[in-house]
């Protein structure tokens, strides 16, 4: 190669990644508040205002742009981003940051009126219309090309705009309530992601297992996307399974090409996508190297009972511990794009949050590493289906709302912790010492949820009792996936892993072998990757590593409930979703026996030694996980790991040198401050939605 071109590409490639991402997410900024507002919702007059408010506030960036499709492109080929650019001004001089929005989940009814076959279809056959958002199907190559106009003359309009920080693609990236889109260029999609898979029909009939109820295929075109809405008795399991991948891959594939229409003319933004809390639809993991920074959406109070008398008004601590945990892992860095500020409107039943539950959700995220915090949304608005959903200030656009101030006073202990915050924190060694990683794979809930054999089964409800015991235990967690390397932690879980493969438990046996704890749960290694039993004993290619066989599997109709005896502590523990029913080898240990039922007294937990480490099967799933959680801290235990014992929703984790205890129970709870060290946020004493946070 000349020289001058080896000095050229030198050059072009100097801003690597990492060098990027540090100017975007400096480490000593920690995390980074913001604030959704719709400039295209308001009389300009007010822009000018509602700018400077927002930084008065506090806030740090503004985020514009989602959902005013037909305001940048009003009609066809005629773009007006005037009033986006007046406002990236109003904001740059204000010295706020600016995330901008592409447009693409409410295309204009001009487009729709014009090419119909954009929409999507729903399972029942019905075309969609203008007037909702998600309504496209991004299989439709008609739409991608609209979307991909539009995208291109934002990124003219605002590529090189030193105000423009970063961008997010989409909105949530799913079709909300109708989950899926069943219209032909979905289906012609799906037949050749088929046809790539597979090569042959003859493999695809193998893989399905269409030697069931005549379902056998001649050919590709045969295929229709599998829809429980068209099917007299059952949609076939692994064309189901099937879809849903496809399904996942296509909403990457999509992401993928927005992302590649942003990168080509920006040089210093940034580029995520805004995903929904524990959804399954999409998977965030298979956008890892398309995005700088993984975002999601959380609404903790919309109805759901929660734990406790409060539970309602404090939502799920564990479940925002699990995605945080989740969204950190994929590729390092993590942010919250959207957080409910006050009430909601779009839940069955929509309370208030308890006072001080906005504050303590922000504090959450800030404990789980999050780098950006962006609120949904400034101003509540006034018409529109969202009109009772809370902002940062209330109908009058000025007055802050009590979320609002709860953010303003988090913004400002953020600030203080900057200032606090040492040069290089160091994690404490003990804390550090029971880092879990907890094995994940959407296939595995789309294969468990298709067939769940009991409506008492919850695939995620399973996966969190494992992120409730971690927590209780002190434990940092990494929620990862298969692609991620198991050796730096010295304890993996993989729950309810259903599908697998030999690699796969080779992996798991080398990484016990060289001196990993291994936990698996009930319904591991049942399946192959296409779902499909063994033909074998149940769970065949886990059994000699576990060392036990799977005589069978028990589950009970409501209001029955087993139980099972924890040899650990004596006690006896509920159970009523699953219960496997364990023969354990020479050299396994039971840890609980079943204590009723017709097979009283046969194991329902087995541990054993394996090279320089250990594996543990955990055969049953218990009403309050308490039997999931001693059997954990018997496994840290064994490794010689001292853990905490932190009351039941009170989460405490550890970032950038400080201590964060946020309490999700309905009781008061003292915070596990040692003595002699002051909090420099909050009290020794945790009310309900309390946090502390010491150095
Ligand atoms: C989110 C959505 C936002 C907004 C919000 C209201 O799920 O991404 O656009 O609709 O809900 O709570």
């Amino acid at each position: 190669m000349h020289k001058s071109i080896v000095l050229l590409f030198v050059i072009v490639s100097l801003p690597t990644a990492s060098f990027a991402e540090e100017a975007w997410f400096p480490a000593k900024d920690m995390m980074t508040a913001g604030v959704y507002y719709y400039p295209e919702a308001w009389p300009k007059e007010q822009w000018p205002r509602d700018i400077a408010n927002i930084k008065r506030l506090g806030f740090e960036f503004v985020h514009m742009g989602e959902f005013a499709w037909a305001f940048m492109e009003p009609e066809e080929g005629r773009f007006d981003f005037g009033w986006l650019e007046e406002n990236v001004r109003l904001a740059a001089a204000r010295g706020l940051k600016v995330v901008l929005c592409t447009p693409s989940a409410t295309p204009p009814a001009w487009l729709v009126r014009r090419h119909p076959e954009v929409l999507m279809v729903d399972a029942r056959g019905r075309r969609m219309n203008h007037g909702g958002r998600e309504h496209a199907t991004w299989s439709s190559p008609v739409y991608r090309r609209y979307v991909e106009r539009v995208v291109t003359e934002m990124v003219r309009r605002f590529g090189a705009n030193p105000a423009v920080w970063g961008w997010q693609i989409d909105n949530e990236l799913s079709h909300y309530g109708r989950a899926y889109s069943y219209a032909d260029p979905d289906r012609d999609r799906f037949r050749a992601w088929l046809r790539t898979r597979y090569g042959t029909i003859d493999r695809l009939n193998a893989a399905w297992g269409t030697a069931f109820w005549s379902q056998v295929y001649g050919d590709f075109d045969q295929i229709d996307i599998p829809n429980p809405d068209e099917l007299v008795a059952g949609v076939n399991e692994h064309a189901l399974l099937d879809f849903q991948r496809w399904f996942a891959e296509e909403a990457a594939d999509y992401i993928r090409f927005q992302a590649g229409l942003l990168r080509r003319n920006t040089a210093h933004q940034w580029v995520t996508t805004n995903f929904m809390h524990l959804h399954r639809d999409v998977s965030p993991p298979l956008s890892a190297r398309d995005l700088d920074i993984v975002t999601w959406t959380l609404y903790p109070v919309h109805g759901d009972l929660g734990e406790g008398p409060l539970g309602f008004r404090l939502g799920d601590g564990t479940a925002i511990s699990f995605m945080g945990d989740f969204a950190r892992a994929i590729n390092g860095h993590h942010g919250l794009m959207e957080l409910q500020p006050g009430q909601v409107n779009w839940g069955s039943v929509n309370p208030l949050p308890l006072p001080g539950a906005v504050r303590s959700w922000i504090l959450r995220t800030f404990a789980l590493g999050s780098e950006l915090l962006c609120t949904y949304r400034y101003r509540q608005p006034l018409f529109g289906n969202e009109q009772y959903h809370h902002g940062i200030v209330g109908t009058d656009g000025v007055t802050l709302t009590r979320g609002g101030e709860e953010y303003v006073q988090a913004i400002g202990e953020i600030r203080r912790l900057r200032e606090l915050r040492p040069a290089a924190p160091k994690e404490p060694a003990a804390y550090a010492a029971r880092r879990t990683a907890i094995l994940y794979n959407v296939d595995n809930r789309f294969d468990l949820d298709n067939h769940p054999q009991t409506s008492r089964w919850s695939t995620m409800g399973h996966l969190l009792g494992y992120e409730r015991a971690l927590k209780r235990l002190g434990a940092p967690v990494d929620v990862i996936t298969e692609d991620k390397d198991f050796g730096p932690y010295r304890f993996l879980v993989a729950p309810a892993y259903a599908l697998v493969d030999a690699e796969l438990v080779k992996r798991w046996r080398t990484y016990a072998e060289n001196g990993g704890h291994l936990i698996l749960s009930a319904r591991t290694g049942a399946k192959d990757r296409q779902a499909h039993l063994w033909e074998g004993p149940w769970a065949a290619p886990i059994l000699d590593l576990i060392g036990a066989r799977i005589e069978g599997y028990d589950v009970l109709p409501a209001p029955h409930q087993g139980a099972v005896k924890s040899a650990l502590s004596g006690k006896t523990h509920p159970w009523s979703a699953w219960a496997e029913i364990l023969k354990p080898g020479a050299g396994s240990r039971v840890l609980a026996r079943y204590g009723d039922q017709f097979y009283a007294g046969e194991a329902a937990v087995v541990t054993r030694a394996l090279g320089k480490g250990t594996v543990t099967y955990v055969g049953v799933e218990t009403e309050t996980h308490e039997l999931e959680r001693e059997v954990v801290r018997g496994v840290f235990a064994g490794a010689g790991v001292p853990v905490e014992d932190y009351p039941d929703l009170l989460f405490v984790d550890w970032r950038d040198g400080f201590w964060i205890a946020s309490n999700f129970s309905s009781s008061d709870q003292p915070a596990p401050i040692p003595a002699g060290v002051s909090p420099v946020v909050g009290s020794r004493l945790l009310k309900p939605a309390g946090v502390a946070i010491w150095p």
